[in-house]
Formats: C-alpha cells, sequence, structure tokens
C-alpha cells in the first residue's frame, strides 16, 4: 500500500492521496433525491454517503450544484458561489462536506471557467451597456460582418451545434462555444481573473479537497478569433480530428490561467486540480500537467477505445506517454455525464455487461487515478428516452438530430421494484427510469456476490490492501492475439484480457479476482482476471 500524506508515519517519500486514489462522480442531479422534487440534491448524496463507504471509494467529485438556470443543467452558472435552490443550500454543503470527511472520502467540486450563464449579473450589465461599454470587454462581444452586420464575426460552431455566435437586440454577436445561455468569459480581463481566485479560495475555505476543471483546454482564445478550418471541428471538441487545428481550443495563452489556479491552491496543502482536457496529442496533454500547473488531467483515451485489446492497448500505451515525464499521475474514465455509458458502447445487454466487468478491471489495476461515474458499479445501460423526455440541449440545438446527453444520466435506482426505485419519494424522476430497473438496484446487487456491484467492491477492496499494485510502470507480456496482459512493474500484479472469440491460456500466477467465471484453467472470451 502507497503511504500518503494523511497517513505519514514512517518510511519513505509520501505520495499526494489522489496519485492512485478512486474517484466517484456524483452526478448530483441523478443520484438521490432527499426532498421528493424529482431532482437529486446535497442532502441526497448526504443520505448516501454510508453506500459510498461500503464501495470503498476514496474521493468524490460532485458535478455544479451552483446558482443556475440549468440551460444546461448547472454548466450555465449565475453564481459561483453559492448552491443552487433546487440542491439545497450552503448549510447543506458545509453539513456534506462535514460528513464526506467522516465517512474518510475527499470532496472535490466542478469548477466552469470557461463561460457563464447568460443570467450572471456581469452579462445582464453587458447587455444594458451596450456596443462599445467596459462591461462588455468581460465577454467577447463583436459586430458582425456584412454591410448590416448579420454575419456572425466568424465561422466558429458551438459544440451543442450551430453558430457559437448569437445576436443581441442592438445588433452586437457574443461567443458561445456551447449554448448560447453560456456566453464565453473574456480571459485577459483583469475582473475574471480576481473572481475565479475569489471563487477557489470560497470554496477551499468551506473545507474542499479539489477542483474538477471544466473545459480546461478553453478559456483562452487565440488574438482577433480568426475562422478555422471546419474539419477540425468534432462533437465533445479536440479530439477526434488530429491532424486539424481547432481554434477554438489549447491555446497556449490558456496555461497561464491553470497557473493561477495552481498558486491558489498551493496555499491549502493537501487539495488539488484535475482538468478536463480533450487534447489528442500526447506533448499538448503533458503541458497542463507542468508541475505548476494541474495536478492531474483527464484523459479520455479509454472512453474512445473499442473493446478490443489492440485498441485498449493503443489506450493505455497512449495515456502513460502524456504524462510519462511529467510527474502527474494518469487518469482513467470509461464514462462520465457526457458519453454513452460503457455497457452500451460494448454491445450493450449481456455481452456489454460482460465486457463492462472485464474493462472495469482492467481500468482498476492501472497505476494512477480511477474515476468511476455513478451508476457504472451498477452496470447501467444508457436508456433510450422518448423524444418528449429529451432535455439536453443538443437535442434543440442540433435540430433534433442528435440525442444529446440524456441517455446516460437517468437516476441511479436504489431499492424497490417500481420507478424511481428509491431515488425520490416523488413517483417521476426528472428524467424517466427504466421498468426493467429493478432489477440493477443497489438493494438487489448488494445480495448478489456476481452482480456489478460486488465486483466493484471486491476490486476496490484488493486494490487497497494488496500488495500488487505499486509502481507508475507497466510491462506488457507476450499474449495471443486479441488478448493482452501487462504486470505493474513496482508491485507485481498482472492484469489480463481476452477480447478473442476463443479461450487462451492464463499467464502463471495465483488468481485474486475474475471479472467472469474461468473456462478451467483457461480465460474465457470477453473476461479479464488478477493474477499474482
Ligand atoms: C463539459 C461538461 O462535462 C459538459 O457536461 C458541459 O456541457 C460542457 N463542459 C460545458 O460546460
Amino acid at each position: 500500500m502507497r503511504r500518503t500524506a494523511d497517513s505519514p508515519e514512517a518510511g519513505p517519500p509520501v505520495s499526494p492521496w489522489w496519485q492512485d486514489a478512486v474517484f466517484y462522480q456524483v452526478y448530483v442531479r441523478s443520484f438521490a433525491d432527499s426532498d421528493g422534487d424529482g431532482v437529486g440534491d446535497l442532502e441526497g448524496i448526504r443520505s448516501r454517503l454510508g453506500y459510498l463507504e461500503l464501495l470503498g471509494v476514496d474521493a468524490l467529485w460532485l458535478t455544479p450544484f451552483f446558482r443556475s438556470p440549468m440551460a444546461d443543467h448547472g454548466y450555465d452558472v449565475a453564481d459561483p458561489r453559492d448552491v443552487d435552490p433546487l440542491f439545497g443550500d450552503l448549510a447543506a454543503f458545509d453539513r456534506l462536506v462535514a460528513d464526506t470527511h467522516n465517512h474518510g472520502m475527499k470532496i472535490t467540486i466542478d469548477l466552469v471557467p470557461n463561460h457563464t450563464s447568460d443570467q450572471h449579473p456581469w452579462f445582464q450589465e453587458a447587455l444594458r451597456a451596450g456596443p462599445g461599454s467596459r462591461e462588455r470587454e468581460r465577454y467577447h462581444f463583436r459586430d458582425g460582418l456584412g454591410p448590416d452586420g448579420s454575419t456572425p464575426p466568424n465561422n466558429w460552431t458551438s459544440v451543442f451545434g450551430g453558430p457559437a455566435w448569437t445576436r443581441v437586440r442592438d445588433g452586437q454577436w457574443y461567443l458561445h462555444l456551447f449554448a448560447p445561455q453560456q456566453p464565453d468569459l473574456h480571459w485577459e480581463h483583469p475582473d475574471v481573473r480576481a473572481d475565479l481566485v475569489q471563487t477557489l479560495r470560497f470554496w477551499l475555505d468551506r473545507g474542499v479537497d479539489g477542483f474538477r476543471i471544466d473545459v480546461a483546454h478553453g478559456m483562452a482564445k487565440p488574438p482577433g478569433l480568426p475562422d478555422m478550418d471546419p474539419r477540425a471541428v468534432t462533437i465533445m471538441a479536440g479530439s477526434n480530428a488530429p491532424d486539424f487545428v481547432d481554434l477554438r481550443f489549447d491555446n497556449d495563452e490558456v496555461h497561464d490561467i491553470h497557473r493561477l489556479i495552481r498558486k491558489v491552491l498551493d496555499d491549502y496543502p493537501g487539495t488539488m486540480a484535475v482538468g478536463e482536457i480533450w487534447v489528442d496529442q500526447e506533448e499538448r496533454f503533458a503541458a497542463y500537467v507542468r508541475p505548476d500547473e494541474l495536478h492531474l488531467g483527464f484523459n479520455f483515451k479509454l472512453v474512445e477505445a473499442e473493446f478490443d485489446a489492440d485498441s485498449v492497448r493503443r489506450a493505455i500505451d497512449r495515456s502513460l506517454a502524456a504524462v510519462e515525464s511529467t510527474g502527474s499521475p494518469a487518469t482513467w474514465t470509461l464514462s462520465n455525464h457526457d458519453v454513452v455509458r460503457h455497457v452500451t458502447r460494448y454491445g450493450g445487454g449481456e455481452l456489454g455487461t460482460r465486457r463492462a466487468r472485464a474493462m472495469a478491471l482492467v481500468e482498476l489495476a492501472l497505476p494512477g487515478t480511477t474515476y468511476i461515474y455513478n451508476g457504472e458499479e451498477l452496470g447501467l445501460p444508457n436508456v433510450d428516452l422518448p423524444d418528449w423526455a429529451l432535455q439536453d440541449p443538443t437535442w434543440e440545438r442540433s435540430g433534433h438530430t442528435q440525442r444529446g446527453r440524456d441517455g446516460c444520466r437517468v437516476p441511479l435506482p436504489w431499492e424497490g421494484e417500481i420507478p424511481s426505485y428509491g431515488f425520490s419519494r416523488a413517483g417521476a424522476a426528472w428524467l424517466p427510469m427504466p421498468p426493467q430497473w429493478g432489477a440493477l438496484t443497489v438493494e438487489k446487487q448488494l445480495e448478489d456476490p456476481e452482480s456489478m456491484l460486488s465486483l466493484y467492491r471486491h476490486a476496490l477492496e484488493i486494490r487497497k490492501t494488496a500488495q500488487g499494485f505499486g509502481g507508475d510502470e507497466l510491462e506488457w507480456y507476450g499474449a495471443p492475439p486479441g488478448c493482452f496482459a501487462f504486470r505493474r512493474k513496482g508491485g507485481g500484479l498482472i492484469c489480463a484480457l481476452n477480447t478473442s472469440a476463443a479461450s487462451v491460456p492464463l499467464p502463471p500466477g495465483e488468481i485474486l479476482l475474475s471479472s467472469g467465471p474461468m473456462d478451467g484453467n483457461q480465460l474465457p472470451p470477453e473476461t479479464s482476471v488478477w493474477l499474482v
């Protein structure tokens, strides 16, 4: 077991607590509802801390719960230093921080620096003050092109579809890389920087252990906001079209902002920041986790990999290469609130579940920090929601061609046989829950040693207590086609994965845990195993 700064009694150098932590992402709207309005809230989370401790995670990441008109479910922030009444209040937040710590877990929260809500007082002032005013300088307001200014100032598109510009009554346009209700801030303005520092200190003083930085590759914009090559445009931005430069993201000036964030965090020892960084190239990614910038960078290579040994191995190698010389640990994510849940990505049904089990053991065997998205420990699939239920701005912005992310955000089933399965005392949750989820509740899965939840609990327990997980490096073994096996160099744990159609011989060692039944001495298809 690695010694952390919290248990520094004796021995060699102490690693920060996040170095090999397992974070649990709480999508606040969908975790647990305490007040019966069908939407999750802070007291709901507090009431389920016992579950999270039992699961065995080290830290929580809460998605935004700040004051917001909820155009993008809280990623449109009207006041970054207050709790939205939908989720509770500051007193509820303080209770949650205290209780999370009492349960032995850390608590980290989202920070949304790229944009505000259009209802933020700054944006409202800017609208009132008119063209050329100082108030407009905190955002990117521009005149349009063409004789009557009716063409947007450049050709950028919004990540949610449509142009990245919206015209206001007086004829000027403002930039929003996401929804029109999320105007982008102008990061060269001193007020914008000062306000971020104030927000960081506000939550740090209340006891949070860190932040997840939304769109950490955004914020800085290229001088003059030139047109971009439309081929560079990708959905979650910046990742799938490596041959083209997406001028909207990953501009060098963004690193100054991360240095600013780091300086504040350095005043609060033991706190950390992880950036959401959709940047494809390893060296560009590495820049975000330099020693004076963020502690961790979210890496989405596993999210993008198919269930295929070569594809997963490439994702692992590239993720490790990206942080190799930085001193920052790799991070691993299979799902989050922006992507199709991995049971579904891997084929859905029994097949998708078997594969998800196999990948859970691969992910939890890797050196570094792991992020579990709430509900993945229950093996929840993506939900095919009816059109009327869709709320993600992507659905409207794309002219009903892209269904958006609601399918991975359906609330968690806790107990019982009918929706909302103990999520809320209201019958209806904010997104409809499928009638078949009675079999997937926490209550059912806790009793079943073969459930996905039992697999996660078991794996997390072993990861905490067994010796094999030391060291930051891997060595790869030779393996049959469609399979891989790696060994943690420092600790000795071996993890083998079979994505081929036939059973294969196991590497030598004693089995600690397997994701499914073994085939005698052989590793069956769609299965992974831990050995020492
Ligand atoms: C990334 C967040 O994960 C996503 O949910 C949000 O819509 C955008 N950033 C905009 O804030």
